[in-house]
């Protein structure tokens, strides 16, 4: 049986307009937005000043309106509203990653103690149902690897690059075209794309990690030598979060990857975003489609306020297995250090050397690095300095191996 909801939406930007439109044509929906609340006043919009209020409890006190919008960029103002709104008994639908990211088990407690729900599949990766089917379809098999592209703007960035424009003209029409983060430093540091890491983490494996736990790395960085090295070995360069389950241990980390033509990623460009799953039975499955921009954001809370007519919940079906499992950073990475100055690049030690290059202008080193040591360094301050990981998997290192890196980073860091 349908329900009919009345919807309070928080925010009026790309994703909130793009919500008001795809709404507005989608006839199957029993769905209608009462209230609009934004926070400036007299900015040009799609809809007359009249339309909006400005004060959030025109919302919480409204007693038909049962489903809370949440579409703002702001993480703290969006906490509020969110806790607010569950006390209120109304269901809330967010894409506010970094809100989710960092209240998530909170959230959800109390979206239980008041038998509400809490849905957020346009969090991570935008129009691709990543969210639901990690929920609803792998019970019965054992997800190993979760891993792919979860940032658009960075995407293009990458993509725009490769075909000769530049960093900052790049950043620039990724802002336009409303894919980037208020604030872009959330985007290019690999902030968004840790945030997207965590929440996808918590519905493939069933742990909760906190966001100052996960490393991240972003594309700030790249220089044109780094690049040419892609382009040299036939790689494309990709930033990737990615999350690996071996026995009860869980390796998360989000940084750029040199991406072989052979993996499924390779073609995926632009804003698109793309989820490999890979599970004991059914192999490895590719998602892919728009991870940012008005409407494709827009058609996943659609799709959340459809499923909420149904009473759609999320289970977290993967949370009592996930109570046996760690997160952990004892693994070995094999990455590709690049810099003009080649002291920059003998600050690492290297469990194995693979490649070494020196000239003049510039220098790079590969091979296998253990984890930890990257994991304490801040990379995307470092603007002398560029660290990608190349296409091999993750090597497992036992705990001596790791004491005797410890030490070498006391020292070095
Ligand atoms: N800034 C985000 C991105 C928006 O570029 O992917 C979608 O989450």
């Amino acid at each position: 049986m349908k329900n009919k909801l009345t919807l309070g939406l928080v925010g009026f930007g790309c994703v909130g307009t793009g919500l008001y439109e795809v709404l507005n044509k989608s006839s199957l929906l029993d769905a209608e937005i009462k209230k609009i609340v934004v926070k400036t006043r007299g900015k040009k919009r799609l809809l007359p000043e009249e339309v909006f209020s400005y004060e959030i409890n025109d919302i919480l006190e409204d007693e038909e309106i049962n489903t809370v919008v949440e579409l703002i960029d702001d993480a703290d103002a969006a906490y509020k509203i969110v806790v607010a709104a569950f006390k209120k008994g109304k269901n809330v639908i967010s894409a506010n990653k970094k809100l989710i990211a960092e209240h998530l088990d909170e959230l959800i407690l109390l979206s239980r103690t008041n038998n509400v729900s809490f849905l957020y599949e346009a969090s991570v990766c935008g129009s691709i149902p990543v969210i639901r089917n990690l929920e609803e379809y792998y019970n019965n098999d054992t997800l190993s690897k979760v891993e792919g592209i979860c940032n658009g703007t960075t995407n293009y960035i990458l993509t725009q690059t490769n075909y000769g424009k530049d960093y900052e003209t790049a950043l620039k029409e990724s802002q336009e075209l409303g894919f980037a983060e208020s604030d872009p430093t959330l985007d290019v540091d690999g902030f968004d794309a840790k945030f997207k890491l965590l929440i996808l983490i918590k519905h493939a494996f069933g742990i909760t990690e906190t966001p100052e736990n996960i490393f991240n790395y972003g594309i700030r960085n790249i220089k044109p030598e780094d690049v040419k090295y892609a382009s040299e070995k036939g790689y494309r360069l990709k930033l990737f979060s990615r999350a690996e389950r071996s026995d009860n241990q869980v390796f998360g980390f989000v940084a750029p990857h040199f991406i072989a033509e052979q993996h499924p990623a390779y073609n995926v460009n632009n804003e698109f975003n793309s989820v490999v799953v890979e599970a004991l039975f059914s192999d490895k499955q590719l998602f892919v489609g728009k991870g940012a921009g008005s409407h494709p954001t827009a058609s996943a809370v659609l799709s959340d306020v459809s499923a909420l007519s149904f009473d759609y919940r999320y289970e977290y079906k993967k949370e009592e297995g996930g109570k046996g499992l760690s997160f952990s950073p004892d693994f070995e990475v094999k990455v590709y250090i690049g810099s003009a100055d080649i002291s920059q690049i003998n600050q690492f030690v290297f469990t194995q050397v693979d490649e070494v290059y020196q000239s003049a202008s510039y220098n790079y080193q590969t091979g296998w690095i253990n984890f930890s040591q990257l994991k304490g360094v801040d990379f995307n301050s470092k603007k002398d300095l560029f660290l990608a990981l190349l296409p091999e998997d993750i090597r497992l290192i036992s705990s001596t191996d790791n004491e005797k890196v410890s030490e070498y980073e006391t020292a070095l860091f």
